[in-house]
Order: C-alpha cells, then sequence, then structure tokens
C-alpha cells in the first residue's frame, strides 16, 4: 500500500482529503465524525468577529443535472465566542482547521485572537481565512479580490499567531495568481484553491431568482474544470515550493489525481457529501481508488505532484 501522509507546509496529516469549509463543520460533533470517518483534517464552517444570521431561505438548491449546488448560505455563524466553546469540545487527535471571515486586517485579527483565547493555540493546525465568499456583501470575496488588502491581512495574521495561516482564494478575478502572490509574498503558508463562483438560477414559471438573495456561489462537479486550472495557474507560478489545496467538484477518485496532476499537494471535500448519509463510505471509495492508482503507477503521492506540467 502506498503512504498517503501528507504535508501541508510543516502541517502533517494522514491522507490528503480535508473537509472543505461550510459542509458538516457547524458542530463539534459532526466534525469529531468526519475525522473519525477517515478525513485527514477538517475545516470548520467560516466563523466571524459576532453572530450572523445568513440569508434567508431558499439558501440552497441542488442541480441534479449538473450534480452541483448554489447556495447562499450568508456567512451564517454563531461568533467567535459561541463557536470557541463548540470547539473546545473537538478531540485532541482531530487534525482541526478553523476558517475565519471578515472584511479588514484589523477584523480577521480579531477573530484569530478571539478563537485562540478560547480554545488555546495548539488545538487548531491552521487558519484557513475566507477571502473569497462571493455572496455576502463587505466581506470574503470582496476583500480577496484587492491584492493590497490580502498582503496586509496575511501580514498582521501572521504577526498575531503561530499557527499555520491558509489563504482561500476566489475565482472570480481575472488573474488568481495576482492574489495568491500578495498572500505568499505577506507569509502566508498555503493556498487554497476555489471557493464558489457567483452564480444565479431563475424559476421559469415564477420568472424570478430561486435564491432568497438573488444571487449565490456554485459548488459541485459543474466547476471542477475551474477548479484545475486555477490549480495549475497556481503551480505554474510558484512550483512545488508553496503547498497548494485543490477544492471544487471532487467526485471521484480520479478527480484528486487531476488536481494532484495539476499541482496540489491536498484536496478539499465538499458537495458531494450532499450525496452521503455520512462521509464513511465516500472517503473509503476515493482512498482506495487513490492508493490503487499510485500503486499500479508506481508513485508516490509526492511524485505524482505537478506531472501534468511536465
Ligand atoms: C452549503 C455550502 C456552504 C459553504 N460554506 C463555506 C464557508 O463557510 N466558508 C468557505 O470558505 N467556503 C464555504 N463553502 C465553499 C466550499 O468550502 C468549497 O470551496 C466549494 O463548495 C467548492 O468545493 P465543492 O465543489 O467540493 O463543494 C460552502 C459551500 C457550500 C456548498
Amino acid at each position: 500500500m502506498s503512504d498517503l501522509t501528507t504535508f501541508i507546509g510543516r502541517v502533517q496529516i494522514r491522507n490528503p482529503l480535508i473537509l472543505a469549509a461550510g459542509i458538516l463543520g457547524s458542530t463539534f460533533s459532526t466534525l469529531n465524525r468526519a475525522y473519525q470517518e477517515g478525513f485527514g483534517a477538517v475545516v470548520t464552517k467560516s466563523v466571524g468577529r459576532h453572530p450572523r444570521d445568513g440569508h434567508p431561505n431558499p439558501s440552497v438548491v441542488y442541480i441534479p443535472e449538473t450534480d452541483s449546488i448554489l447556495n447562499a448560505v450568508g456567512l451564517a455563524n454563531p461568533g467567535c465566542i459561541e463557536f470557541g466553546k463548540e470547539l473546545v469540545k473537538i478531540h485532541s487527535d482531530v487534525k482541526l482547521i478553523v476558517s475565519i471571515f471578515g472584511s479588514t486586517a484589523e477584523d480577521i485579527s480579531s477573530v484569530i485572537q478571539c478563537i485562540e483565547n478560547n480554545i488555546g493555540n495548539s488545538k487548531s493546525v491552521a487558519f484557513e481565512l475566507n477571502l473569497s465568499c462571493p455572496h455576502v456583501q463587505k466581506v470574503g470575496m470582496l476583500v480577496g479580490t484587492d491584492p493590497k488588502l490580502v498582503y496586509d491581512i496575511v501580514n498582521q495574521a501572521k504577526s498575531i499567531t503561530k499557527t499555520a495561516i491558509w489563504i482561500k482564494l476566489t475565482p472570480n478575478v481575472k488573474d488568481i495568481t495576482i492574489i495568491g502572490e500578495a498572500a505568499i509574498d505577506a507569509g502566508a503558508d498555503a493556498l487554497v484553491a476555489i471557493n464558489t463562483l457567483k452564480a444565479m438560477l431563475i424559476n421559469v414559471e415564477a420568472r424570478k431568482p430561486i435564491l432568497a438573495n438573488l444571487r449565490g456561489g456554485l459548488s459541485g462537479r459543474a466547476i471542477k474544470p475551474i477548479g484545475i486550472r486555477a490549480i495549475y495557474d497556481l503551480y505554474e507560478k510558484f512550483g512545488p515550493k508553496v503547498p497548494l489545496i485543490g477544492v471544487g467538484g471532487i467526485w471521484t477518485w480520479e478527480d484528486i489525481v487531476e488536481y494532484f496532476l495539476a499541482g496540489a499537494c491536498s484536496v478539499q471535500i465538499g458537495s458531494v457529501l450532499s450525496q452521503y448519509s455520512s462521509p464513511q463510505f465516500i472517503i473509503s471509495e476515493l482512498l482506495t481508488g487513490l492508493q490503487k492508482y499510485l500503486v499500479q503507477e508506481g508513485l508516490s503521492l509526492h511524485e505524482l505532484r505537478g506531472l501534468a506540467h511536465e
């Protein structure tokens, strides 16, 4: 059997599959369970300084024709103090990544401090800064499309914590590598690509947009080629020295291989989980397929990375 141990910078995880932010990540019990059922690490739902209700329903729509999801959950969360009370209950062996959002460098750093004050500074292996949510004004994507702001956010975050800082990038930009470069120049430990794409669906009978928020973010199978392109572009620019985490539309083990060939050293799994009552079955299917492929090709995971560039 091939060894699936993965390094994302100095963060070591037992296999390269990470639970993506916002999926099963709102409570300690779902995070514990996702890890127990086989993920190498788990990312929480994004948390901000203060509680937020999010957008009204309908806020999530499944699109069966393309195995995709349109969502405008709107960063609903209980605020960092309440969320900290959930996170302290997570088992100590779980590789935990806390996803954070905010509108300024100060705001984001204050959330990191708030989480560390509440759960200690060794409970999470990384903070993932969500600079990429496409459906909330003044935070998320709006922040992540300005390279100067991204630099300032990462620079300040790095100065207040020793925990690794990962930056989650939006695909809703002309050149994702410009934002990636700002993050890396400021000291980011890894780049995560991609978050959802700005999108809309209209109900033809009602003649109105389906989401109450009108616009949302598209995830699932339809976005995989965009995620692959983003990782390919980032690897082309930075090479193997920058850890890249691929996310978007992973449904099968072949999709994982594709992300590695493009340059990812790890992947996150999101929308596909909506197809299963628990993550166990799909994780084991993905890991078995990946293992078999590596043995058959005589490659390690590390050797697979970036091969499409040769
Ligand atoms: C219902 C839903 C909620 C999400 N919430 C968050 C979130 O809180 N923070 C975040 O960074 N990404 C969030 N995402 C984006 C996912 O983490 C991921 O980047 C995206 O869905 C693409 O991966 P996928 O196609 O495997 O789902 C959310 C996605 C969905 C479908």
